[in-house]
């Protein structure tokens, strides 16, 4: 039910999205160049989880609070990410494309992923698959990019993106493409407005739209 004239038209949302992959793929390094500009070659293996927050003035109507969890590479063999991962509504899945290893380590973080979180309506949250590190030479899978779009298809990607944190290659375009798919779930909270009027929205009325979609 919307309440008439005096309800306001912006709204905020705040949406909690997860970045996960191996040990050292470059997780930190992606949030640090998106969310301060800043790049460091000094590696410094994050411990459990951090967390960042990027502000994003989506349109003129909408404010988007994007929380980021930095979750350890070597997070995946202790048992914390089940908690980690709870009320998530993306991810950004990362690789190093120097490193083979850490590309066939993919599909496990998106298995352990959609085996700890969904979305309200029992679908998989939203995750983007980032072969960062293209400044460097890359292994040969994620230079063939028929072969990639074949395993995001697979593996239930919405699609992947060349990253560089060192060069500030495609940094925003993929976080701006999750956020567009993120906001097509209508999943996130509306954040609480400060300056009165709140906008309360009938969830189960928007979960049940979308829900055609399948594979
Ligand atoms: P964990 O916290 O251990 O899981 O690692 P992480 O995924 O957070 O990796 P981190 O961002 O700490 O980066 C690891 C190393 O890779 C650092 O030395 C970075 O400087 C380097 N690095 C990260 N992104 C890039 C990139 O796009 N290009 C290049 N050349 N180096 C990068
Ligand atoms: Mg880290």
């Amino acid at each position: 039910m919307m309440a008439g004239g005096s309800v306001s038209e912006c709204r905020e949302y705040l949406f909690k999205v997860l970045v996960i992959g191996e040990l050292g793929v470059g997780k930190t390094s992606l949030i640090k160049r998106y969310v301060h500009q800043l790049f460091s070659q000094h590696y410094r293996a994050t411990i459990g989880v951090d967390f960042a927050l990027k502000v994003i003035h989506w349109d003129s109507k909408t404010l988007v609070r994007l929380q980021l969890w930095d979750i350890a590479g070597q997070e995946r063999f202790g048992n914390m990410t089940r908690v980690y991962y709870k009320e998530a509504v993306g991810a950004f899945v990362v690789f190093d494309v120097t490193r083979g290893s850490t590309f066939e380590a993919v599909s496990k973080w998106k298995h352990d992923l959609d085996s700890k979180v969904k979305l309200a309506n029992g679908s998989p949250i939203p995750a983007v698959l980032l072969a960062n590190k293209c400044d460097q030479k890359q292994d040969s899978t994620s230079n063939n990019s028929s072969l990639m779009e074949t395993f995001c298809k697979e593996t239930g990607f919405l699609g992947w993106f060349e990253t560089s944190a060192k060069d500030n290659i495609n940094v925003d375009e993929a976080a701006r493409f999750l956020v567009e798919n993120i906001l097509a779930n209508d999943q996130g909270l509306p954040y609480e407005e400060s300056n009165g009027d709140k906008v309360k929205l009938d969830q189960e009325a928007v979960a049940a739209e979308s829900k055609s979609q399948c594979c």
